[in-house]
C-alpha cells in the first residue's frame, strides 16, 4: 500500500469544548479544553480550564517543535467527542440494509442474506461494495468497527485492506459457516474454512504489522452455521493466537436458540456450547445476548466477555425484544452498541443510541420500573468507551487521555453545517447542545473524523 499525503501528519491541537465519558454514568464536559496530538496520532497533552491566552504558551512548551503545528479553535456549537465504536457490523450487508422487513431471523438469513452474501465470491463486486461501506461508516463517525465479512477469504482481505487504506480502525473477520446454509453460500468443509481463516489471519497481520489499526477477528457466524469440527478448529486457532478477538451471535432469537439446542443437544445452553469450544473468553464479542439464563449471565460475567447490544435488529429481525441492558450495566459487564447493519436497517450509531433509549424504556415499563431506562450519559458511554472496551481497545481509544490514540469527531451544530438538528438557541448550554446532537443530529453535523490523528472522513 502506498503512503498517501494524508499520512504525513503534523502535530495538531484543539482548543474549546471537549466531551467524553469517564464512566458509564459520568460524562466530562470541558469547555476550555486543550488537546495536543503528536505526529504518531497519540494524545500528548490534555488539559482542562485553559484560558485562551494560555494556549500559545502551553503549546510552545509541550509540542515537539520539530515540524509545524495546526491549532483548531472550536467555536460555540462546535465540540470534540470520541469516535463512535460499532461493535457488531456485517460489511457485506451494507448493500442489503433495509430490505426484508417482517421476516424473522432464520427466514431472513435464508431468503435475503445468504443469496446476497454469495455475491462476494466476486472480488470486484466486493471491492466496490466495501469501498462504499467503509466510506459510509466513516462519514457517520464510526472510527472503529467490528466487521463480519462474508465467507470469502479474498473478499474479506479486500475489506481489511480498504479499512487500512481509508483509515478506519477495524476488527475484520472471515465469516465461518459450513453447515445449514445453501451450497452456494457455504464453506465446503471444516478443513477449507479453517485453512481460509489461517490464510486470512496471516494476510492481515502482514498488512498492518506496525499501525495496529486493523486486526483479524475469529468469526464463527453462530453455532447453527458451524459443525463440531469447525468450532473445535476455531477454538484451537483462538488458543494459539491469544491476541486475537473472537465474535459470534449469541442468544439472539427464539427460533435460533431452539435450533441450536436441537443441533447441539449435548449442551443445555449456548454459554456451555461456546465455552466447550474455547470460544467464550474475555476476548469474545457476543452480539445480541437477549435471552440469557441466570447461569449464562454469570458465565459471561466471570469470563469477561463483551456484549454487543444491537437494539435496532433486536426489534426487527429478532422479533421484538428488548435485551436486558440494565442488568448488564448493573453487573458491570462490558457493553457497547452495534448497528448490526444490515439486520439493523440503519448504519448510524446515533440511530442505535436512540433505539437503545426506546427499548430500554419499553423494558422499564414492562418490569414496572425495576430495569430503569438508559440515561443519555450511559448511552453515550455505550457508543464510545463501552464499545472500545468490548473490542479490547479500552486502553487505546474510547475517551481522551494523554497516551491514548486520537480517534475523534468534530461536531458542528450551528450555521451552514447544522443540517436538520433541532436549532441551537441562545440560551442553550453545552448539555442541551449535546443532547440535541445526539437525539436529532446526523452525519451532516460530523464535520471531521479522526482515527489515530489522521483525518479520514470520506
Ligand atoms: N445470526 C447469524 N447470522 C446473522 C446475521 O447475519 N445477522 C444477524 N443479526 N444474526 C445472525
Ligand atoms: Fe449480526
Amino acid at each position: 500500500l502506498e503512503i498517501s499525503a494524508r499520512d504525513l501528519r503534523l502535530e495538531q491541537a484543539f482548543y474549546g469544548t471537549i466531551i467524553h465519558s469517564i464512566s458509564p454514568q459520568e460524562i466530562q464536559i470541558l469547555e476550555k479544553g486543550l488537546l495536543l496530538v503528536g505526529p504518531d496520532g497519540k494524545i500528548t497533552l490534555f488539559r482542562e480550564n485553559v484560558e485562551k491566552s494560555q494556549v500559545a504558551g502551553l503549546l510552545a512548551h509541550y509540542s515537539s517543535g520539530a515540524g509545524s503545528l495546526r491549532v483548531r479553535y472550536l467555536e460555540r456549537g462546535q465540540f470534540l467527542i470520541p469516535g463512535f465504536v460499532d461493535t457488531h457490523n456485517h460489511a457485506p450487508q451494507w448493500t442489503q440494509r433495509g430490505t426484508g422487513r417482517g421476516k424473522l431471523l432464520l427466514d431472513w438469513l435464508n431468503e435475503i442474506t445468504f443469496p446476497h452474501e454469495a455475491k462476494f465470491a466476486d472480488a470486484s463486486y466486493a471491492r466496490k461494495t466495501y469501498s462504499s461501506c467503509v466510506d459510509g461508516f466513516l462519514k457517520q463517525g464510526i472510527t472503529t468497527a467490528s466487521y463480519y465479512g462474508s465467507l470469502h477469504g479474498e473478499a474479506t482481505k479486500i475489506l481489511a485492506e480498504l479499512c487500512l487504506e481509508k483509515g478506519q480502525r477495524a476488527l475484520v473477520g472471515k465469516c465461518n459457516m459450513n453447515q445449514n446454509s445453501p451450497d452456494y453460500c457455504s464453506d465446503q468443509s471444516a478443513a477449507d474454512s479453517l485453512a481460509a481463516t489461517e490464510d486470512f489471519i496471516s494476510h492481515v497481520r502482514r498488512l498492518d504489522p506496525e499501525a495496529k489499526t486493523v486486526t483479524p477477528i475469529i468469526t464463527p457466524r453462530f453455532a447453527i452455521s458451524c459443525d463440531r469440527e469447525l468450532l473445535t478448529g476455531l477454538g484451537k486457532i483462538a488458543q494459539e493466537n491469544p491476541d486475537l478477538p473472537i465474535q459470534t451471535h449469541f442468544n439472539e432469537a427464539e427460533d435460533e436458540i431452539a435450533l441450536t439446542k436441537t443441533l447441539y443437544h449435548e449442551f443445555s445452553n449456548e454459554a456451555d456450547l461456546y465455552a466447550h469450544y474455547n470460544l467464550l473468553t474475555s476476548r469474545t464479542i457476543l452480539a445480541h445476548c437477549i435471552y440469557l439464563e441466570e447461569y449464562e449471565l454469570d458465565q459471561i460475567q466471570q469470563r469477561g466477555c463483551g456484549v454487543a447490544h444491537c437494539p435496532i435488529s433486536n426489534t426487527t429481525i429478532g422479533g421484538f425484544m428488548a435485551a436486558p441492558i440494565r442488568e448488564y450495566l448493573r453487573r458491570g459487564l462490558n457493553v457497547g452498541l452495534g448497528t448490526d447493519s444490515g439486520g439493523g436497517f440503519s448504519s448510524s450509531i446515533l440511530d442505535a443510541m436512540r433505539q437503545a433509549f426506546i427499548v430500554s424504556k419499553a423494558r422499564e415499563v414492562a418490569t414496572e420500573g425495576a430495569d430503569e431506562a438508559l440515561s443519555l450519559n450511559e448511552t453515550f458511554y455505550l457508543a464510545t468507551l463501552g464499545g472500545a472496551k468490548v473490542c479490547g481497545l479500552g486502553d487505546k481509544i474510547g475517551n481522551f487521555a494523554e497516551g491514548k490514540e486520537f480517534d475523534a469527531l468534530e461536531v458542528h451544530t450551528m450555521g451552514a453545517d447544522a443540517g436538520v438538528i433541532a436549532p441551537v438557541e441562545d440560551e442553550d448550554d453545552v448539555n442541551v447542545i449535546l443532547e440535541k446532537f445526539l437525539m436529532t443530529g446526523d452525519d451532516r453535523n460530523i464535520q471531521k473524523v479522526y482515527v489515530k490523528g489522521r483525518s479520514v472522513k470520506a
